[in-house]
Formats: C-alpha cells, sequence, structure tokens
C-alpha cells in the first residue's frame, strides 16, 4: 500500500511510525538495519519516556519522529501529516513550526544572550521581533529563568542552560517535543527540575514530550515506557510499572 493511500491516525494520536525501517548501507558492506519495524503510536498530551541500552536505536528513532532523517521504509505521522507526503522544504518547515528539539548538548549561541537565543529561531521563521521577544520571555518565565535573560550562555550553570534550550525549544509553540537524553549532563536537582518541566508541558500545557532517557526513575515515572533492544521494541509499562524483565506490548484496550 503506498503511504498516500494509508488511513491518518485517529485524532487522539499525535504521532504514530507504521512499520519503521532504517537501514545504514555502508561501503560494500551488507546494510546494517537499526531499526526494524517499529510501530508505535503517541498519544497527545502524552509523556512518553524511551528507553534501552546504548545502540538501541533511541536516537535513530526520536531524529525519525522528528523528520530530522528519513526512514529507509515505513511511515511517519506527527499530527495528520505522513512525512514522505511532504518534499525537503515542507518538512523542514513542518519541522520549525511544529516541533521542539532538547538535547542532551545544549547548543546555545555563547554570543548572545539568553532572550536572544531562545528567541532567535523564531527571528529565523519571520516572526517580528517584538512578538519573538515576548514569546521568548513567556517561554523563559515557564522555565523559572525570566530574570536571567540578560545573561550569556557562559554566565549559568548547566542546569539553567538546559533550561534555557528547553525554553528555546517551548517557544516555538511546538505540539511535539522530542528530548535526546536531556539530564544526561546534570547533577540531579536538575535534573528532577528538567523532568518536572517536561511533565508540566505534557499534562498542564496538552503538548507531547518524548524523551530518550537512561535514568529508570524517570522513565517509571512518564507516563509511559517503551524499551528498545536491538532495534526493536521490547516491551512498554505505563506510569510507575517497572518493565523488564517483561516484554509485553500494551494495548489500547489495556486498563490505564
Ligand atoms: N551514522 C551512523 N553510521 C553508522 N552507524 C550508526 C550511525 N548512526 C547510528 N548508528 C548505529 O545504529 C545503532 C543505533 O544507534 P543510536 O544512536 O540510535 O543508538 P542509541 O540507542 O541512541 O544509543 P546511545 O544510548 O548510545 O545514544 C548503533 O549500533 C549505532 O552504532
Ligand atoms: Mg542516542
Amino acid at each position: 500500500m503506498s503511504a498516500a493511500a494509508s488511513l491518518a491516525p485517529p485524532p487522539h494520536v499525535l504521532a504514530e511510525t507504521r512499520a519503521l525501517y532504517r537501514a545504514l548501507s555502508g561501503t560494500g558492506a551488507a546494510p546494517q538495519t537499526i531499526l526494524h519495524g517499529i510501530d508505535l503510536q503517541i498519544a497527545r498530551a502524552e509523556f512518553l519516556a524511551l528507553t534501552g541500552a546504548s545502540g538501541s536505536g533511541k536516537s535513530t528513532l526520536l531524529y525519525l519522529l522528528g523528520a530530522l532523517d528519513r526512514p529507509t521504509s515505513g511511515e511517519v505521522w506527527l499530527d495528520g501529516v505522513e512525512m514522505s507526503s511532504l518534499d525537503d522544504d515542507d518538512r523542514a518547515a513542518f519541522r520549525n513550526e511544529r516541533l521542539g528539539f532538547v538535547f542532551q548538548f545544549h547548543f546555545l549561541l555563547p554570543e548572545f544572550n539568553v532572550l536572544e537565543n531562545v528567541s532567535l529561531p523564531m527571528l529565523r521563521r519571520g516572526v517580528p521581533r517584538s512578538e519573538a521577544d515576548d514569546r521568548a520571555y513567556e517561554s523563559l518565565g515557564l522555565l523559572g529563568l525570566e530574570d536571567l535573560w540578560r545573561r550569556k550562555p557562559g554566565q549559568l550553570s548547566g542546569g539553567q542552560q538546559q533550561r534555557v534550550s528547553i525554553a528555546r525549544a517551548v517557544a516555538n509553540d511546538p505540539a511535539l517535543i522530542l528530548a535526546d537524553e536531556p539530564t544526561g549532563n546534570l547533577d540531579s536537582r536538575n535534573a528532577e527540575l528538567v523532568f518536572d518541566v517536561f511533565a508540566h508541558l505534557a499534562h498542564d500545557q496538552g503538548r507531547t514530550v518524548v524523551m530518550v532517557t537512561h535514568d529508570r526513575e524517570f522513565a517509571i515515572r512518564a507516563d509511559r515506557q517503551v524499551a528498545l533492544r536491538d532495534g526493536r521494541v521490547l516491551g512498554e509499562g505505563r506510569r510507575g510499572e517497572d518493565i523488564l524483565p517483561s516484554s509485553r506490548r500494551l494495548l489500547p484496550s489495556d486498563p490505564p
């Protein structure tokens, strides 16, 4: 069945992958399959933790969910749109307008102050400066950083820097926030703060959050945990459930 003939997911599903494969073809060597047919539905306002050992394919899946990479085969649906139906420009526009990314390293620009770091992506998209600054300031407020807006990133702690990068991802008003080990470099207090911010964004603001994490405690406290192993879904658990060593998949009919 071609992508165009596929039915869009139901409205409560914000993101869905269908039979998602990602292979890398090395020079001469046999292609290496990194994701082996991932089927995943992520509900609107869900806070999902993606776990798995190093090399299990978490970042690869996150990049595909963020339309930063193209699958070898399969489909990625975001907010009713199948990503392969868009050309490169439209996909980039979709990404800039609808998605927010947070990485382990914050990638803040050292020569710009905190407010400018948050407003720059909006300015690049053509948002007028006064509006971009207002939204940046509001977003910094959500992260408890409004008093630090004049500082340069180098004058902030690691936890504050990471929160600025979350403010930057959120200022755009994204439907989906994708975070790759956002607490990986933080001490436990700051990691806790960042976790709480993501939970707030999902539960109080209706945003959908997918967070890759190696932290088992955080994974258990998210709405749902999906664990990968060798490019396949190993199992899932609802909040409070430690999924290992079980390997079941949750069905939509399972009680919450
Ligand atoms: N550009 C690439 N070239 C070659 N191999 C790659 C490339 N990107 C990913 N891989 C391989 O694909 C597999 C999955 O990588 P991925 O980065 O998705 O894992 P991960 O679960 O995010 O791991 P980690 O927890 O270490 O970040 C690994 O075996 C990795 O070596
Ligand atoms: Mg990774």
